[in-house]
């Protein structure tokens, strides 16, 4: 009997030993997929590929960015659009709505770079929804010549949220017919730099 008591109490804080360690790995998890949104604008459909990859890795909500009135099919249109817009001030309304945006604790937000701008719809967006206390991730597709000030207005615009840093990457290039490039091989090397991004900004472990 003196003998079978040690035995006995080393099985037991063995496996109470497991279980704590099963419980501290819960805790650690950084992943809490329905308190993710993932908010993008994309027109030819390279942010929402970047969004796609982010949204099979973390899970959570996707939401597509629409206008109540859409931009014009023609790119020279739209370029003109942007700057009178951006002149101006002007916020396009959303035909878009997010219910009970509160629910969610990570919204990542992609848009393309538009006039080395943050695009009107995405200034629309931040305007009208309030994510203090939030983390608001920025991420981007550009034509080549990266973010503008794109990332900075985002910053300005929630100036009560905790922003990490983003993501960009090269998307297309419409100005030369060049419209969705992130698919095929170009897609899967867009995953493995999504994936490290992620990590980094430990999103995902
Ligand atoms: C109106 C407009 C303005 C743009 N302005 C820029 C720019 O200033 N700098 C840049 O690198 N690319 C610019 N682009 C190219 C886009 O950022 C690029 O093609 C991006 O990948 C498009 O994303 P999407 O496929 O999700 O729409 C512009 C595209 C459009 C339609």
């Amino acid at each position: 009997m003196v003998k079978v008591i040690p035995i006995f109490f080393y099985f037991i804080s063995l496996g109470s030993g497991s279980l704590l360690k099963c419980s501290g790995l819960k805790s650690e998890e950084y992943l809490h997929a329905d308190k993710i949104l993932i908010v993008y604008l994309s027109r030819t459909n390279n942010t929402k590929a970047v969004a796609e990859i982010i949204h099979k890795n973390t899970g959570g909500d996707l939401v597509a960015l629409e206008l109540a009135t859409p931009y014009p099919e023609n790119y020279r249109a739209t370029v003109q659009q942007v700057v009178e817009e951006n002149e101006s001030g002007y916020l396009p309304p959303l035909k878009t709505k997010i219910d009970d945006i509160q629910r969610y604790d990570i919204v990542f937000v992609g848009f393309p770079t538009w006039g080395m701008k943050l695009p009107p719809p995405m200034k629309t967006f931040l305007k009208q929804y309030n994510l203090s206390g939030k983390k608001v991730i920025p991420f981007n597709t550009n034509g080549g010549y990266g973010i503008g000030t794109s990332f900075q207005t985002v910053k300005e615009l929630c100036p009560a949220s905790e922003i990490p840093e983003g993501f960009s990457m090269k998307g297309g290039e419409e100005v030369y017919g060049k419209l969705l490039v992130i698919k095929d091989d170009k897609a899967v090397e867009a995953e493995a730099e999504v994936v490290s991004w992620l990590k980094k900004i430990k999103i995902l472990k």
